[in-house]
């Protein structure tokens, strides 16, 4: 008898194996101990919804539900559904069906797989996994400029910021795109002959996506465009000019860019894109923004909203190459600690070792009883980043001394006391290296 062919995954959808999936959990462990630490709750929603859900919120007319969805009628009862391409309009749906924003505002996220009929490459598949997050019944631009602000430190806890570039938008409200939109049909009607076939088709139902195109030719015409900002009343215009105060405040460094207007109808007011320059191609590994009439469309009673979605596996991509880079197999450790050959500094070389690695450096102490040019050979050859030196004169001043063993920087006196804040401080600058 002929053996059964063997039978395939399902194309752009991935099995995740057991080592990878340390990897997912890991990742997904830090993220929810972050989202915790900033007040958000888990929500689960089904991977199943009416597809009406996804045309109504997302929007009829948009990539995702014109030519990405996984729809079907269900022959046994004759629903039309579709299989979620995003979270946030199940999370509204379920927020009004159980009266979930009755009370007070809430602040939630949700963690799981979402599918779109994409055409799969690198970083792109038909089923991948999005933590997505929002706060709902806050007026804002304050928990706009929260969820940004959270964003940041996640990079900077997962040691990506470096990578990534914050893209900041505003597409004011619904009345003053209306007029917009007349101005940049006209416009690019007067243009005809410079459009592709693509915009072409969206000219009249989303003249808007025109704004996003990634055609070459096609830039100096968008760049000429009417500017959607220049439609902005009193209040739009304060509501931004607030955002991008509140992200100066805290050192978010940002870029406006005015033709960001992403894929999906429901939003208003802020928008934003995390962005990875990746070989001359840019890769999003995450978006959000404001949507307040979302939650009235879906027939609930009119509630602001933000949010925003990360990509796990482009996510993932970035954190493990990082994480690769520093354990190169000819790096030992990131701090070799080098110690004089008495009782006291042996002590305090033990405990600062304890202290740093709780602070996720990996430290080795030095151990047996060589001369410090010996020691800081051996701190060299471990590929440590610095060697820090602890002896009678620095415990006596309650300090240590930090030597650069790879940058060309003099050596440098910190407080003991302030030692892993200080390196934490300078994790970015110290132990990575820029470029992938
Ligand atoms: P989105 O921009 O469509 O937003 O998706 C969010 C993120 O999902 C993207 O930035 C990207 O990292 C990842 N992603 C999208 N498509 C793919 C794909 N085919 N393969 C791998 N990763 C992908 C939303 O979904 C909104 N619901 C976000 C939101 C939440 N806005 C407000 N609240």
């Amino acid at each position: 008898m002929d053996r059964p062919s063997k039978i395939f995954s399902v194309r752009g959808m991935r099995d995740i194996l057991p080592e990878q999936a340390t990897h997912w959990q890991e990742l997904e462990d830090i993220i929810q101990d972050w989202l915790h630490s900033y007040g958000y709750c888990n929500f689960r929603v089904p991977i199943l919804e009416r597809t009406q859900l996804f045309c109504r919120g997302i929007g009829n007319i948009t990539d995702i539900v014109q030519k990405e969805m996984y729809s079907f009628t269900d022959f046994l009862s004759g629903d039309q559904l579709t299989i979620r391409p995003e979270i946030t309009a199940g999370l509204i749906r379920a927020s009004i069906e159980h009266n979930f924003l009755y009370k007070k505002p809430r602040r939630i996220y949700s963690i799981g797989p979402v599918f779109r009929h994409e055409r799969p490459q690198s970083g792109r598949y038909r089923q991948f996994h999005q933590a997505n997050v929002e706060a709902l019944g806050f007026v804002g631009p304050d928990i706009d400029a929260e969820l940004i602000i959270m964003l940041s430190r996640l990079w900077k806890k997962l040691g990506i910021n470096d990578y990534l570039r914050l893209e900041l938008n505003s597409l004011g409200e619904l009345n003053e795109r209306i007029a917009y939109r007349d101005s940049l049909i006209d416009y690019l009607k007067k243009n005809l002959n410079l459009l592709d076939e693509d915009s072409k088709r969206r000219l009249h139902s989303n003249p808007l996506r025109i704004l996003d195109t990634k055609n070459l030719e096609m830039q100096d015409l968008v760049k000429n465009a009417p500017s959607l900002f220049d439609f902005f009343g009193k209040e739009s215009c304060s509501y931004f000019d607030n955002l991008c105060k509140y992200l100066e405040d805290s050192s978010v460094n940002f870029k406006i860019n005015t033709r960001l207007v992403r894929g999906l109808d429901y939003y208003n007011l802020t928008v934003f894109e995390w962005i990875k320059e990746c070989s001359g191609n840019s890769i999003t590994i995450c978006g959000g923004g404001r949507y307040n009439g979302l939650t009235e469309l879906l027939g609930g009673k009119s509630t602001p909203a933000v949010g925003f979605a990360i990509g796990i596996e482009r996510l993932l991509d970035l954190w493990l190459k990082k994480k690769f880079f520093l354990n190169q197999k000819d790096k030992e450790c990131d701090i070799y600690i080098v110690r004089y050959k008495d009782f006291e500094s042996k002590r305090l070389a033990l405990r600062i070792g304890e202290e740093l690695r709780n602070a996720e450096f990996s430290v080795i102490v030095h151990a047996g009883s060589c001369e410090f040019t010996k020691q800081f050979r051996m701190a060299d050859s471990s590929g440590a980043e610095i060697a820090i030196l602890i002896g009678p004169n620095e415990i006596a001043e309650k300090i240590v001394l930090i030597k650069y063993l790879k940058k060309n920087l003099p050596q440098q006196k910190v407080l003991l006391n302030n030692l892993a804040d200080f390196l934490r401080s300078k994790r970015n600058d110290i132990f990575f290296q820029n470029g992938e």
